[in-house]
């Protein structure tokens, strides 16, 4: 088997970024196929912290490919800043990076519009809550086809065409929203020649570099970003980002076929969380959510915002399962769920809600209490912990009820943020 997609099984932020990290040891390529610097993945490892924003997690070991895929929406600025970042640690010093000619670029104005409709929404109550990245604009413009995309910045008379049309469709709203629209045509001719010139040496065609790696028999790793529940399509519409981010994605991002998929590993975290607006069945508004975000530390790697928290929610994690035929599930912040003492789930939903459509609006979660996690040497055992065996049992006994209601065997148990506190119980490329 060669390749692998790891994907965000709840809201995002699911440890996609320490998952990723602690498996593309054995990945000769990672490759990201959607989202842009709306994610904020982070790496610890040797004791420090790494958040990357657009590069893949698999940046930290040298000679591993790294691969941004036709389906990402860029912004050159945040990964000219990620390349100089990594540079400095002594990664990515050769020819590591790769970047589709395919993807979309983030101009200020897709940035400047996000923000314009975000403060006006939130005026009425009605925000998404977005990360003003300019996320929704770009893939917008896409869909609208006048998209700029990296091939763009190559050619100069194209891209003047191209920016003349945005400005046009663009100004006039933000006019709308009380605004003038920042920059124009000139400028952001000059800001993509200044782009254009270090962008141009890292550019490809990701489909056929990720091809021709399987071809090869090299390992392939697909990083996700967010997660299933954000998903454009099949999570809680329309609070949810712009693109696809289920495994599905990687074939329209990349640009490689569906038989090209040998395994999806699925990631959740022990209980769930939320930024942003939008349904989460299972949130705690009281004490208890407020400890696990201080215990699990839930504030955004990108924007800084509290995160919801909240328990497991196995109705949606089947789902989520569903959706991208998971073959391997990841449970990662065991730790932090055990150093809360005490822990309920969700099971089901009253009036037997589906979790798909838009049944996750209106679910009233069934919970159930799960005795035993008051025991204070659950803890350290756990931390302590590399294999399952040397896990407490009523940390096993949990895992043990997300496999059986998911219907997919776990692969990867995760006890703490750094790489070595993983407890890997597939090898990644090996046969099912
Ligand atoms: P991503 O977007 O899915 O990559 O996740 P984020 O990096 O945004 O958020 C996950 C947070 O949890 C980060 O701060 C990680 O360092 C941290 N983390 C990941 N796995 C674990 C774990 O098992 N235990 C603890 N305590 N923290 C973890
Ligand atoms: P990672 O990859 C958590 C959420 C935002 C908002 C919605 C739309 O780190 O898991 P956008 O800026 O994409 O238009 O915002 O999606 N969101 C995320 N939440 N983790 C992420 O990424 C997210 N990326 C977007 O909070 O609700
Ligand atoms: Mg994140």
């Amino acid at each position: 088997m060669s390749t692998l997609v790891v994907v965000g099984a709840q809201w995002g932020d699911e440890g996609k970024g320490k998952v990723v990290d602690a498996v593309a040891a054995e990945a000769d390529v990672v490759a990201r196929f959607a989202g842009g610097n709306n994610a904020g993945h982070t790496l610890v490892v040797d004791g420090r912290t790494l958040v990357t924003h657009l590069i893949p997690s698999g940046c930290m070991y040298p000679g591993t490919r790294c691969v941004l895929g036709a389906g990402m929406v860029i912004d050159p600025d945040v990964l000219l800043h990620e390349i100089e970042t990594l540079r400095a640690l002594g990664l990515l010093v050769h020819d590591e990076l790769r970047v589709s000619l395919h993807a979309h670029v983030i101009f200020p104005f897709h940035r400047q519009l996000d923000a314009l409709r975000e403060e006006r929404a939130t005026q009425s109550g009605a925000q998404i809550g977005t990360t003003k990245r300019g996320i929704g604009p770009a893939y917008e413009a896409k869909a609208a086809r006048r998209g700029i995309r990296v091939a763009d910045l190559l050619h100069p008379e194209r891209l003047r065409e191209r920016l003349e049309q945005n400005l046009a469709a663009v100004a006039p709203e933000c006019e709308r929203l009380g605004a003038r629209i920042e920059g124009g045509v000139q400028q952001w001719l000059a800001q993509a020649d200044a782009w254009a010139r270090w962008l141009a040496p890292m550019t490809c065609d990701a489909g056929a570099l990720c091809h021709a790696a399987i071809v090869a028999g090299q390992r392939v790793l697909f990083e996700g970003a967010q997660g299933a529940l954000l998903d454009v399509d099949h999570g809680t519409y329309p609070y949810v980002t712009s693109s696809s981010t289920i495994a599905g994605g990687v074939c329209t991002g990349i640009g490689i076929g569906p038989t090209a998929i040998d395994e999806v590993w699925g990631i959740s975290k022990a209980y769930a969380t939320r930024v942003g607006a939008g349904p989460f069945p299972t949130k705690l508004v009281d004490a208890t959510g407020n400890r696990l975000r201080e215990l699990g530390a839930e504030f955004g790697a990108t924007t800084g915002r509290p995160r919801d928290c909240g328990w497991l929610d196995l109705p949606a994690l089947r789902h989520a399962a569903r959706l991208s035929g998971m073959t391997g599930l990841c449970i990662t912040k065991l730790d932090v769920l055990a150093a809360l003492g005490k822990v309920e789930i969700c099971v089901a939903y009253e009036d037997g809600i589906d979790p798909g459509c838009d049944g996750l609006a209106h679910a009233v979660p069934r919970l159930q209490s799960c005795p035993g996690w008051d025991d204070p040497d659950v803890v350290p055992r756990l931390r302590l912990a590399r294999t399952l065996e040397a896990l407490p049992a009523v940390a096993r006994a949990y895992l043990d009820t997300i496999a059986a209601a998911i219907e997919v065997p776990i692969a990867l148990v995760s006890v703490g943020a750094s790489r070595e506190q993983t407890i890997a119980v597939r090898r990644p490329f090996d046969p099912a």
